[in-house]
């Protein structure tokens, strides 16, 4: 069973590239099978800042990298971000699924419109026309990658979408970008993709057989997730466990592990009820200390308390064998920390799940518990402590983490305390043979 799945467990940006980072020098592929240029992560090597969208956080260790048929493609995107890479000394190793979907600049154009006219239900997407591309893939109107190796069934079904587009981009006058010009530009990055373009899932399959480790990288999270999360305000895929299934073509029962990245607070980026959000000067701590700015809009992410009943209901969801905590470094100098362990609800009493109705979530009142904060403590400080071993992490700190292990009963494979790979510690790692 030689896959490995990092997954979000809250509203995504928990810091799965720190984890992914770790994993990936021993792991033989790094796959994407879910979301596309809506994902933003950063990921910190040495001096060193990468901020990707597209590509798997792991492609930087120049590991064999694969974009799943789950994935919708912003072709464009591809070739700048393989160029970026590029240009700063790594040759990305990348391979694509001819299932995989192709965002186009109509489906950009139409994510804007659509939240314009949703209003009060707009979900504050990304723009990067992920949910219309989705629309397109389940309503059998898509284009794939695999259509970029015929141009002329290519041409075909660009009018044919153009008959279907036309209309509607009419109706608010905004101009469908017309098919040549469509094909124009794509054929521009064709060349440079047709090499990349394969059937990712016998490739992932060969892989299999001869016992390689594949590690299933997830973008969003758990309450992001299309039929899982806080519908209508979620991204348009499956970011919990059975989208690796499905946007990679691998069994359930070739998952060995399941990690759950959990940031040790909440933040979120776009609309929707937030329980445990803090419009306080604590939220703006956790926003400046925690750079909670988003990766791809740049946008001030909502920040709070670390909610549990999120994470417990993803952990529902996921069945996570491990857990990693991230960015615990932010909530140092705080006196005191709280923790959502329940929510309580005037009709629905006191519950540990998320509801589907968002007027029933709107409706949660958090249940906190109090813990006792830890002093500031310096990202040098942090780097020193996490060299030195467990034993040297503040006692309040470490009582923080063991709370979240026991109300989750789910164990902590590594706890980080910043942006750099030797601000972590490993407390109980994962054996991948
Ligand atoms: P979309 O995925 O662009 O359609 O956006 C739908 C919702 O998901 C919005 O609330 C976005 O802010 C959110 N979202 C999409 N990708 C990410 C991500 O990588 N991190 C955090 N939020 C995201």
């Amino acid at each position: 069973m030689p896959i490995v799945a990092v997954l979000g467990s809250q509203w995504g940006d928990e810091g799965k590239g720190r984890v992914v980072d770790y994993l990936a020098k021993r792991v033989d592929i790094i796959a994407r099978f879910q979301g596309g240029d809506n994902a933003g992560h950063t990921v910190v090597v040495g001096n060193q800042t990468f901020k990707l969208h597209l590509l798997p956080s792991g492609v930087v260790t120049g590991k064999l990298s694969v974009i799943g048929n789950g994935v919708v493609v912003n072709p464009f995107t591809l070739v700048e971000e393989m160029d970026a890479l590029e240009a700063r000394g790594i040759k990305p190793n990348i391979v694509v699924s001819d299932r995989a979907h192709i965002i186009l600049p109509y489906h950009r154009i139409l994510d804007g419109l659509q939240e314009r006219i949703k209003g009060k239900f707009a979900a504050g997407t990304t723009r990067k026309g992920i949910g219309p591309t989705y629309a397109d893939k389940m309503a059998r109107i898509g284009i794939r990658i695999g259509d970029l190796k015929d141009l002329t069934g290519l041409k075909e079904k660009i009018e044919l979408i153009y008959k279907y587009k036309q209309p509607l981009f009419e109706k608010y006058n905004i101009e469908c970008p017309k098919p040549e010009k469509v094909l124009e530009d794509l054929r521009k990055v064709r060349e440079r993709l047709l090499p990349l373009i394969t059937d990712t899932t016998v490739l992932l399959h060969e892989a299999l057989a001869e016992g390689k480790w594949i590690l299933a990288e997830g973008a969003q999270g758990a309450h992001l997730d299309i039929d899982h999360g806080v519908y209508p305000y979620t991204t348009s895929s499956n970011a919990t466990i059975g989208g690796v299934c499905t946007g990679l073509g691998v069994p359930a029962s070739e998952i060995r592990y399941v990690i759950g990245v959990v940031k040790a607070y909440i933040s979120r980026v776009g609309a929707g009820p937030v329980p445990t959000e803090l419009t306080n000067e604590i939220g703006d701590y956790l926003r400046e200390r925690g750079r909670e700015y988003g990766t791809t809009t740049g946008r001030p992410r909502r920040c709070g308390w670390l909610d549990l009943v999120l994470v417990k209901h993803s952990h529902r969801l996921n069945g996570f064998t491990h857990i990693v905590l991230t960015k615990i470094d932010v909530l140092s100098g705080l006196k005191e920390i709280k923790v959502a362990v329940k929510y309580k609800h005037s009709e629905l009493g006191e519950i540990d799940y998320v509801p589907a109705s968002m007027k029933d979530f709107a409706g949660c009142e958090p249940v906190y518990e109090t813990l006792p904060g830890w002093d500031d403590i310096s990202p040098e400080e942090w780097a020193n402590i996490c060299k030195q071993g467990v034993d040297r992490i503040p006692e309040n700190t470490m009582k923080y983490i063991k709370f979240i292990e026991g109300y989750l009963n789910v164990p902590v494979m590594m706890a980080s305390f910043g942006p750099e790979r030797e601000q972590g510690i490993l407390l109980q790692d994962i054996e991948l043979n």
